[in-house]
């Protein structure tokens, strides 16, 4: 496993896997802080493909001033052990300035999927992930690229991206990692203090909630929302900050339930920690991994 920190080394190195040696590269995008959620992904990109890059890049331009970029977790030294046992090629770590050089102009926008839910909460952010994940796929130039199904809007802004600015780069997007209690693995879990911790399971038991009372026919999106809501604020810990109801390939809210795929996603405060969840209502045009449906 090399670590590369200079753009023009994995440059080369990419060009030299696909020419000389025509090895398909399957490429994992990080922010590090890496857990389960990450790992799946490596699994499977080591599965798929020749070669696997991980790329380990906290993005500067997807965080506003007021988020957690100074504080978002960094442990290189941690996250390359355990991406030695995963037999992973190459770990792409660059520094700011590599991706982002001096006099910076440049910037992607994914319009209309960007501007809603957390594009809503949280302004510029999928400009700032559009606009990495463009210089990233420059770079490394993936046959593959992989995303958990718990950013669901951030698969469907790639999956748009890659579609209309034509990469040659098909995105797999695997189903979210769950720990025991059903909490989905976050790097920003360890923000959380022993009691928010204990009270964030709460998001899975509210997204089960929306699950049952769908499978019992439940057809109206306000009315679903309502009790995912309630089911949250039985937790005093938790303050919600959206329970959205939307079409799965649009994020447009939906009123009534058809026979379109269903994301029900919310965002959830536990004191200074915001923790996002999903879960995809009418799977059956979801394919075998119960991922975020293909446009
Ligand atoms: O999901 C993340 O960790 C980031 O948004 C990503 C895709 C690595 C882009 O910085």
């Amino acid at each position: 496993m090399e670590i590369i920190n200079r753009t023009q080394r994995m440059r080369s190195v990419s060009r030299k896997v696909r020419r000389e040696q025509d090895r398909t590269i399957g490429l994992v995008p990080t922010m590090g802080a890496l857990h389960e959620g990450h790992l799946s992904l490596v699994r499977e990109a080591r599965r798929m493909c020749d070669t696997v890059v991980v790329s380990i890049f906290v993005n500067p331009k997807q965080f506003a001033p007021t988020d957690d970029f100074q504080t978002y977790p960094r442990d290189l030294t941690k996250d390359t052990m355990l991406l030695a046992d995963y037999n992973v090629d190459y770990i792409f770590a660059p520094a700011v300035e590599e991706i982002y050089p001096k006099n910076f102009s440049t910037h992607v926008e994914v319009e209309g999927l960007s501007d809603q839910l957390e594009g809503a909460a949280r302004p510029g952010h999928f400009r700032g992930v559009a606009t990495v994940l463009t210089i990233l796929f420059n770079i490394v130039r993936p046959d593959f690229a992989y995303f958990g199904q718990k950013d669901a809007q951030q698969a469907l802004v790639v999956r748009r991206l890659v579609r209309d600015l034509a990469f040659d780069t098909e995105i797999v997007v695997l189903p979210t990692v769950r720990e025991e209690s059903g909490l989905a693995y976050s790097s920003r879990n360890a923000y959380l203090s022993e009691g928010e911790r204990k009270a964030a399971p709460v998001l899975r038991r509210a997204l089960a909630r929306a699950e049952s009372v769908y499978a019992e026919g439940e057809r109206n999106g306000r009315r679903l929302a309502e009790l995912v809501r309630a089911e949250i604020e039985r937790e005093p810990a938790a303050q919600t900050e959206y329970v959205s109801v939307a079409d799965a390939d649009t994020l447009d809210p939906l009123e009534r339930l058809d026979d379109r795929p269903v994301l029900v996603s919310l965002a959830v405060r536990f004191g200074k920690t915001r923790l996002i969840d999903n879960v995809l209502l009418n799977r059956a045009r979801t394919g075998k991994t119960g991922a975020l449906v293909q446009p």
